[in-house]
């Protein structure tokens, strides 16, 4: 077949005519994929985004008057400030009773560093059962579901790449007890992987090299798959998002809820108080009133060591990509069937095939991935809110197999947050004389969201003491 020539003339003006130089010798077959997969390229836009992000290295603007976001602190400051949170307390469980918060997932990423084979929901996280990171978030959507009388919808934003390896296991786990009708799947968009000289990668005579848009797709995605129109039919208005490696997060907390709603805000955060200056956590920043995140690489060492009086970091703010996402929000900032949000470079080993169509596998980055980044969308916001989190308590990023943010730090973290609910409720311990707990205890999801669940739980079970060494799935 003959490509559709306005399209063959877009890719031609793009400069990138040596795409098709295989084309004649594909299959019919071969041909309707690849012209389908051309005809997804934004090729207007390609030339610009290739001079600006690959030929050359995008510097970020920092703006003159930068400075620290403000944000609401873990603990109240003064009776007001005390007050609030109990209105927002309340009135977050009133909203989660009334079916206005769905949950949110990002699981479209390809997961490279922690080296797994398989969608990174799927990675067995439980520190004694091995349950996967998918199964904690499902059965802690049941348990406050059941907790507020109103089961949550679930958004699952997953990759071309990984779509129907995630439904497939979400299938052969019988949902892990949801109703499949409270998940909605949705797929990302996709970027063509684009070579140091300039030229779209091929990953066959008859493909292009694709990789998912990043966790700032979510937006544009949910308005394409329909999410956003089921979330008004079910008169949804917001949406509890967090990151697929994060086990440790409260899938829709009152509070973070509650407040989100009282300060009108169309987008909020957690933040997490940086223990130093180059922790690599987004910040918090703020300037011409608006809140945005500048990534911990872009930060200027004068800015990220700058200290308060009391000797604490000026920003202070890290972001553990926790947030509260108004419905309407969405809808007006993909309105017209777009969003136009920056673009972040990242080199990497792209495998690819050379002039000659041979396989290329290479050791060193040979090429650059585009991706948007959804706490770009902050500073799009008119109204936002920025809440301090006990890190303890919501942020276990699993991103490695060792080491920091790795798949042991998550499990001890899980361990020690279940400890601490533990000895809440009166429950004796065994603690190392360093203080790591002396057994390895998980609490299932289902039976404990919060502290309070906890004591019920403790209450109900009869429990009184751990004994050291003792390895339990409580549930
Ligand atoms: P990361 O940026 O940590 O990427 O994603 P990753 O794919 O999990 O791991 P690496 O960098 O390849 O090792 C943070 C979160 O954003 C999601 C991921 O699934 C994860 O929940 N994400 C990332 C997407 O949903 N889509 C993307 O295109 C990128």
């Amino acid at each position: 077949m003959k490509l559709d020539q306005t399209l063959a003339n877009a890719i031609t003006a793009a400069g990138q005519a040596d795409l098709l130089r295989f084309w004649d010798t594909l299959t019919e077959e071969q041909q309707s994929a690849f012209a389908s997969q051309l005809a997804g390229v934004n090729w207007q836009e390609m030339p610009r985004l290739i001079a600006e992000y690959v030929l050359q290295r995008p510097k970020t603007e920092i703006p003159a008057d930068l400075g620290p976001a403000p944000y609401f602190p873990l603990k109240p400051r003064n009776a007001e400030e005390k007050a609030l949170y109990d209105r927002a307390r309340a009135r977050g469980a009133e909203l989660l009773r009334a079916g206005k918060v769905s949950c949110l997932t990002v699981a479209g990423g390809q997961g490279t560093r922690l080296g797994f084979d398989g969608p990174k929901g799927t990675y067995p996280i439980g520190p004694v059962s091995g349950r996967p990171l998918f199964e904690y978030f499902a059965e802690s959507i049941r348990r406050i579901g059941a907790k507020y009388g109103r089961p949550l919808r679930w958004y699952l934003m997953t990759s071309l790449l990984n779509r129907a390896a995630t439904e497939e296991f979400f299938r052969k786990n019988s949902f892990f007890g949801l109703d499949p009708e409270q998940v909605f799947f949705f797929t990302q968009g996709t970027m063509p992987a684009v070579g140091y000289d300039g030229k779209l990668l091929l990953a066959s005579k008859s493909s292009l090299s694709l990789s998912p848009d990043g966790h700032g797709g979510t937006l544009l995605a949910l308005r394409k798959s329909g999410a956003l129109d089921r979330m008004t039919e079910d008169g949804v208005e917001y949406l509890s998002y967090f990151q697929v490696d994060n086990p440790l997060v409260p899938v829709a907390d009152p509070l973070f809820i509650g407040l989100h709603d009282l300060e009108k805000s169309e987008m909020s955060a957690i933040m997490l108080a940086k223990t130093n200056p180059y922790e690599k956590l987004g910040n918090f920043c703020v300037s011409g009133g608006h809140v945005s995140i500048i990534e911990y690489s872009d930060l200027p060492a004068e800015l990220a060591e700058r200290r308060n009086a009391d000797g604490s970091l000026a920003f202070i703010a890290g972001s553990p990509a926790i947030h509260m996402i108004s419905r309407e929000f969405v809808a007006r900032l993909t309105a017209g069937g777009s969003l136009k949000l920056p673009w972040h470079r990242a080199d990497k080993k792209i495998p690819c095939i050379d002039a000659d169509g041979n396989p290329v596998h290479p050791t060193e980055p040979n090429g650059v991935k585009l991706e948007s980044f959804i706490f770009d969308a902050m500073p799009l916001a008119e109204r936002t809110m920025v809440l301090e989190g006990d890190r303890k308590s919501v942020f276990a990023p699993t991103k490695n197999p060792t080491g920091v943010d790795s798949v042991e730090s998550c499990r001890a973290m899980l361990i020690d947050r279940d400890a601490r609910r533990l000895e809440a409720a009166g429950v004796k311990v065994p603690r190392r004389a360093d203080g790591v707990v002396d057994a390895k205890i998980e609490v299932s999801p289902l039976a404990v969201a919060d502290d309070e669940d906890m004591i019920d739980f403790v209450r109900t079970r009869g429990l009184k003491e751990i004994a050291p060494g003792a390895e339990l799935v409580l549930d």
